[in-house]
């Protein structure tokens, strides 16, 4: 089992380059199912959901050509979603359950062939994440379903689903893809009220409109879909990573350094480059060759002011980033609330920051962090995606060595991360065998 070993006090100087986003890939490839022609998708990053994603839709019956771009970071595949009838439509659970993302698979099967079995993804560390949403709208769109053995079955009696107008108990990033999706080849129009707005959305879109969907409203929290008979195929390059932008932000706030994020898109940034700038941290924007750049700037022994934060659906503060910023929390000056409103459990990397000495206590869905704490370097392990970058970014600050342990959840959503730190001067390796 991989773990990475860090030696800390470093801080961070140079260039790195944003992948493309996991967040809009899986939807992406997803969306191959709704054609019979070849989509070309690029910038995808080269981690293992989507390798997962990929053998989804080959065990479905997609053909996939898989390029590695010279760094290893990224990744460019065609796919073809020509001949799935013989194989069965459906979803098998030892893919699924390893990425519970495959749920996108549903919307667009049952849009272009009117049947699907798609296995429940389960739950995972950060919460229930039950997908209620996605089967209630699909039904309303006239999909009979059932849950079979943990399988979803459903099948669409008339054929063809039709458009609903349907508004949303709550914002859900992966029902308003699901539904954006199985609405594309419905009859007649869909509305979609109190749909998400992240960046990944209208990423999807722009690839739907691509392949010939009729959507308005992108960018908006309504968005409006006309039927149409059949999507034809296309060549997409997906957003750049907010996400893994952010992570980078957060371990410069922290560890202290002077770095330019290359093929980024700062406005996806707005809420924590807000938030970094009131701790105490400088940002520049400037065009650069291979798009907007942006340059994160904090002195190592320049005091960070506490601030409070919580999550909440795009454009607000993404939880995504939670666990990064309680790192850097624990390096500012007075107490830090931290309030997290999407996921039940999220905090689990909160006990493992304590091990390296924050100073920090959950309360609920509340975490209240007090610093500036010294980290000291032992021993940690990851629990999830976000949680396995935070204990980097932490192991970056710490004195002395931090060895965080099974860092396969790492390798699920970012790419080469520990190579790209190399790069900014950070003292980190990997041990145990190798991932990009
Ligand atoms: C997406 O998950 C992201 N994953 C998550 O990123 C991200 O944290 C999340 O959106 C919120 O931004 C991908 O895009 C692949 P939701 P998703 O449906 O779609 C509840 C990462 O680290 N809910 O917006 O599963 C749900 O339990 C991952 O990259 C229902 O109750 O999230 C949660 O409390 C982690 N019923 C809230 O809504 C439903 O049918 C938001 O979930 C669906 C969701």
């Amino acid at each position: 089992m991989d773990r990475l070993v860090i030696d800390g006090g470093v801080a961070l100087h140079g260039h790195v380059a944003v992948s493309g986003a996991k967040n809009a890939a899986l939807p992406c490839l997803a969306a191959v199912l709704l054609s019979s022609e070849a989509v070309t998708l690029r910038h995808l990053p080269a981690v293992s959901d989507i390798r997962t994603m990929v053998k989804v839709l080959q065990a479905l019956g997609c053909s996939a050509e898989v390029e590695k771009d010279e760094d290893g970071f990224e990744l460019v595949v065609t796919l073809r979603a020509d001949d799935l009838e013989s194989h069965g439509l459906q979803a098998p659970y030892e893919l699924v359950k390893t990425m519970r993302a495959s749920i996108l698979v549903l919307g667009p099967l049952l849009a272009r062939f009117g049947r699907a079995s798609v296995s429940l993804p389960g739950g995972c560390a950060i919460g229930a994440r039950p997908v209620n949403m996605h089967l209630e709208a699909l039904e309303r769109m006239g999909a009979v379903i059932a849950i079979d053995k943990g399988y979803v079955e459903a099948h669409v009696p008339a054929g063809k689903l039709h458009g609903i107008d349907h508004t949303f108990d709550k914002v859900s990033v992966g029902a308003t893809e699901n539904l954006m999706m199985a609405a594309t080849l419905a009859t007649g129009t869909t509305v979609l009220r109190n749909a998400a707005q992240e960046p990944e959305i209208a990423d999807l879109a722009h690839l739907l409109v691509g392949m010939g969907a009729r959507i308005e409203g992108i960018d908006s929290p309504v968005l409006t879909i006309h039927g149409v008979a059949a999507l034809h195929g296309c060549d997409h390059a997906v957003i750049p990573d907010r996400i893994e932008a952010g992570t980078f932000l957060c371990a410069v706030a922290a560890a202290g350094g002077d770095v330019v994020l290359d093929r980024v898109i700062p406005d996806h940034l707005r809420s924590l480059i807000d938030l970094l700038e009131r701790l105490g941290c400088a940002f520049t924007e400037r065009q650069g060759q291979d798009g907007m750049q942006l340059r994160i700037q904090r002195e190592p022994n320049q005091r960070l002011r506490a601030k409070d934060v919580a999550t909440s659906p795009y454009p607000g503060f993404p939880t995504d980033l939670q666990a990064q910023v309680m790192a850097v929390l624990t390096q500012a000056s007075g107490i830090s609330v931290i309030k997290e409103t999407i996921f039940e459990n999220r905090f689990q990397h909160a006990m493992e920051l304590e091990r390296l000495g924050a100073n920090l206590r959950i309360e609920g869905h509340t975490a209240i962090v007090a610093g500036p704490s010294p980290l000291k370097g032992c021993t940690v392990m990851a629990t999830d995606l976000r949680a396995s970058a935070t204990l980097v970014i932490a192991g970056l600050v710490a004195e002395g060595q931090t060895t965080v342990d099974r860092i396969y959840h790492l390798d699920r959503g970012y790419a080469g991360l520990e190579r790209k730190l190399q790069s900014l001067g950070a003292r980190i390796q990997r041990q145990g065998g190798g991932s990009v």
